[in-house]
């Protein structure tokens, strides 16, 4: 297995702030890998150091087997990144932006304005072309961004949270264009805040906080981890709030995470149950519930939240066990 991307210990201090404090990371060659994490985890920092924009203060770090710092040209010709805060000129149009870029890589006139075409079409930009990036929505800002980033084919894409603040539309097609980038033999790493985003991109996952890996794996592997899934209930009554956590507790085994709102109960369901058994328990909950005399107004079975997974792995969950 080729690998695109290799640390070892990799570190970057920002005064007293260990900004990325030690992380390995082993992402394998045309695949989508994703790192999630919380604000301030440390994401864009490491993320700026693979794309050589920071010098790393202690650890290693290969791109394509070429060091970061030592060989910092060799891997700026095969990585692209797209920022966090965008790099387009906001005065210039979509084509204009488009083709500027592909001239300074050095097409002719002619091909960077075929590429820039291309790239607009394939991006739902075409009516927009003309416009002045300034005037284009969030959804559309980070499109360009994207084409602005792969105008030349790299062999490793970094995207720096590329969905945050996005509609869910907008996300979608944000998705579209990340699996078609891989499709055409492009690695891309990922950043994002959304677990679902992840799981929906990602062949494996590395969850950072305070610049450690705290969990890797695929994405069934970090959910199974924390529990198969999650059930969410809306009570009509707070006052039969104790009730609902002691069933719950009884017919799934599981945590019951109350939170500060007095009607809004959850459970974790555990982990080693597969999706149906996850269903089956849910519903089994449900009945008890009713059985109970506990009347739900809501009731939805999802995946951990990334809260949830968050809270899981760092066992700062302020979940109770509530005796059954
Ligand atoms: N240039 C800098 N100077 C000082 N501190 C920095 C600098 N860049 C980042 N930091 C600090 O390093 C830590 C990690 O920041 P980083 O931007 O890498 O987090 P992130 O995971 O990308 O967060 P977000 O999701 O908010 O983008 C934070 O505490 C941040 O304040
Ligand atoms: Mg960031």
């Amino acid at each position: 297995m080729e690998l695109a991307i290799e640390t070892s210990a990799l570190v970057k201090v920002f005064g007293t702030t260990r900004a990325v404090d030690g992380i390995d990371l082993a992402v394998p060659a045309g695949t989508v890998y994703g790192v999630l994490g919380p604000n301030g985890a440390g994401k864009t920092t490491a993320v700026r150091m693979l794309a050589t924009l920071t010098r790393p203060d202690g650890g290693e770090a290969r791109v394509f087997g070429h060091d970061v710092v030592h060989e910092a040209d060799a891997v700026r010709g095969r990585v692209s990144l797209t920022g966090q805060f965008a790099s387009v000129d906001e005065d210039l149009t979509g084509t204009e932006n488009l083709v500027l870029l592909g001239r300074l890589l050095g097409h002719r006139k002619p091909a960077a304005r075929e590429r820039a075409a291309q790239l607009l079409e394939a991006f739902g930009l075409t009516d927009a072309a003309g416009r002045q990036v300034k005037n284009y929505s969030g959804g559309m800002r980070r499109r360009i961004d994207i084409a602005a980033s792969i105008i030349r084919t790299p062999d490793m894409l970094f995207l720096d949270e590329p969905t945050t603040g996005l509609d869910p539309r907008s996300r979608n097609q944000v998705w579209e264009i990340v699996r078609i980038i891989v499709a055409q033999g492009t690695t891309v790493l990922l950043t994002t805040q959304y677990l679902d985003e992840a799981d929906h991109l990602a062949a494996r996952i590395a969850v950072i906080d305070h610049g450690k890996v705290i969990a890797e794996g695929t994405p069934g592997e970090l959910k199974s981890s924390v529990g198969a899934g999650a059930v969410h209930l809306r009570l009509r009554d707070a006052g039969q709030r104790e009730e609902a956590e002691r069933v719950l507790a009884r017919t799934l085994g599981a945590v019951v995470q109350s939170g500060a709102d007095p009607l809004a109960v959850t459970a974790r369901i555990s982990g080693e149950s597969s999706d149906l058994a996850a269903a089956e328990q849910a519903s089994r909950a449900l009945a008890e519930l009713a059985h109970a005399g506990v009347t739900v107004d809501d009731f939805s079975l999802g995946q951990p939240s990334l809260d949830e997974v968050f809270l899981a792995l760092t066992e700062h969950s302020t979940a109770k066990e509530v005796p059954a």
